[in-house]
């Protein structure tokens, strides 16, 4: 059980990237706290909302000491100390942080780099904004000195996220759009503030943003060789036809009847998620199966060559023996802990990285409050040649009915040295 004990490396890029996904508009309304415990209270648990914990701790580190590493293709950024330390916050006002969460400057006015995710964050009410810092001044104090960053020239230079502001920043907090119910407000308020889910599930361009016109619309994490799926159609991540109780369930438990999370996403169950209550859980859920879309079904490659059948007959050999155990010989898993693979969006997205990626390293989905002891699935590097890999992930992605495509021993060879996280 490991991946998911560790804590999500987030990377920068996604993080430079990603975040103007301003869909819309604010909410907040959680009931008024009265005293001064309340509010900490409060701040905590909007805290874990916003997976602070997930960058501002490191793996070694004490909580919300920073220190951090987050690899991105031009260098690395390591996080801050979050503590009220003289080193860390200790000498901020509320005034300074919401300055932080709302407009990504320093207290001095510096630009901080969007691998602090303030373009969610800005969608942050004040009052919110507010609650956090009132638990992060609770918390215990730890002297530890920011670690200065290690960026390659140009990316050295702050001056440069001036350019990245203009084109993927949107200041603002959230507007509640009146059309929608409370419920689905609160959902997306979560969702595009402080869940930051759009700093993943965005499509990553050269420039490192996400465009606002595709918040959510799925990308590869650079550096992490995981694909997030998009969030809005309905053949990815999409949760259109999944029912409230399945979408909470694999938000808050990690694992459901349609299919359980894993790499990234289980850490964001993990650190995050899990510890939401049941009414944000089925708001976000709510949020989610709105925005989700059908989409026609992509035109598809009917003629199957001779190498591809051989390369699934190969597959389906390899199915019955290491996987059909598990997942069954029909592909109808044993839900929830060995999740179904016919008819599972997740293996049949266009990116197969995923797929591969799970059956050459494994996993275990998120141990949670309400799934506290998962089942999980051995890793195959070593039992597995690419040719093996390959036919086994091509037999999975179109077998049963399943629409994916088939995949190269080359796809799988690349994915062997990816970072195990
Ligand atoms: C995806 C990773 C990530 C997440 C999640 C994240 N941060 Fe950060 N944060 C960073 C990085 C990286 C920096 C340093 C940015 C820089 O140096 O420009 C930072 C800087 C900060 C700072 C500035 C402190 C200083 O003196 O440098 C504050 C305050 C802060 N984060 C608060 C938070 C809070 C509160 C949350 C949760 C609501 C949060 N962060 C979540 C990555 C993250
Ligand atoms: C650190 C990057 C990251 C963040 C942040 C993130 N995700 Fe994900 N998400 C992923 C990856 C990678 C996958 C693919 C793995 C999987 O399907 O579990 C994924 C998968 C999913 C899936 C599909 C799960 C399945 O198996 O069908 C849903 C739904 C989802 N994410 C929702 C969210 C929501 C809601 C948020 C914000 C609260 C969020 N994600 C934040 C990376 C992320
Ligand atoms: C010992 C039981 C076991 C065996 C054997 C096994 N798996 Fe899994 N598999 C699991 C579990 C448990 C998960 C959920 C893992 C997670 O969430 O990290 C999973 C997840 C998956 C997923 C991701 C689907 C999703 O929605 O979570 C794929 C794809 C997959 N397995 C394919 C395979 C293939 C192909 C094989 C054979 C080469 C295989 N598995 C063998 C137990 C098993």
């Amino acid at each position: 059980m490991s991946a998911h004990m560790r804590i999500l490396p987030a990377l920068v890029l996604s993080s430079m990237v990603a975040l103007v996904a301003a869909l819309s508009p604010v909410a907040a309304q959680s009931p008024q706290p009265n005293n001064s415990s309340d509010v900490v209270k409060k701040g905590e648990y909007l805290a874990r909302a916003g997976d602070c914990v997930a960058c501002h701790t490191a793996p070694e580190g004490k909580l919300f000491s920073g220190g951090r590493a987050m690899p991105t293709p031009f260098g690395t950024i390591y996080t801050s100390n979050i503590t009220p330390d003289g080193t860390g916050i200790g000498a901020w006002s509320a005034d300074d942080f919401y300055n932080t969460m709302h407009h990504g400057r320093f207290p001095d006015g510096g630009l901080l780099y969007p691998a602090m995710p303030f373009g969610s964050y800005t969608k942050v009410t004040r009052e919110d904004s507010d609650a956090i810092f009132a638990y992060l001044k609770s918390i215990p104090p730890v002297h530890q000195p920011n670690r200065p960053h290690e960026l390659d020239f140009p990316y050295n230079n702050r001056s440069l996220i001036l350019g990245w502001r203009t084109l993927f920043f949107k200041e603002g907090e959230f507007t509640q759009d009146p059309k929608q119910s409370e419920e689905w407000n609160r959902g997306a308020y979560l969702v595009e503030g402080l869940g930051h889910c759009g700093m993943c599930h965005s499509p990553i361009n050269a420039l490192g943003g996400s465009r606002e016109s595709e918040a959510f619309q799925g990308g590869l994490i650079p550096m992490q060789d995981w694909y997030a799926p998009s969030l809005t159609s309905n053949k990815e991540a999409g949760l259109g036809d999944w029912s409230i109780e399945e979408i909470s369930d694999l938000l808050q438990k990690g694992v459901s009847t349609r299919g359980a999370v894993y790499g990234p996403m289980a850490e964001v169950v993990f650190n995050s998620l899990q510890y939401m209550t049941d009414e944000d859980i089925r708001a976000m859920a709510v949020y989610l199966k709105s925005i989700a879309q059908d989409e026609p079904a992509p035109p598809r490659t009917s003629v199957r060559t001779q190498e591809a059948s051989l390369l699934i007959s190969l597959g389906k050999a390899v199915y019955d023996k290491q996987c059909a155990s598990c997942h069954g010989a029909g592909g109808e898993g044993r839900p929830p802990h060995y999740p179904p693979l016919a008819g599972n969006q997740s293996i049949q997205m266009e990116s197969a990285v995923n797929g591969i990626r799970m059956v050459l390293n494994g996993g275990y989905p998120p141990a949670t409050e309400k799934n506290p002891m998962p089942h999980g699935m051995p890793p195959f590097a070593v039992t597995l040649s690419d040719d093996e890999v390959a036919a086994v992930v091509s037999y999975i992605r179109t077998a049963w009915g399943n629409r994916g495509t088939p995949v190269s021993a080359s796809e799988a060879n690349k994915l062997r040295s990816a970072p195990l996280q």
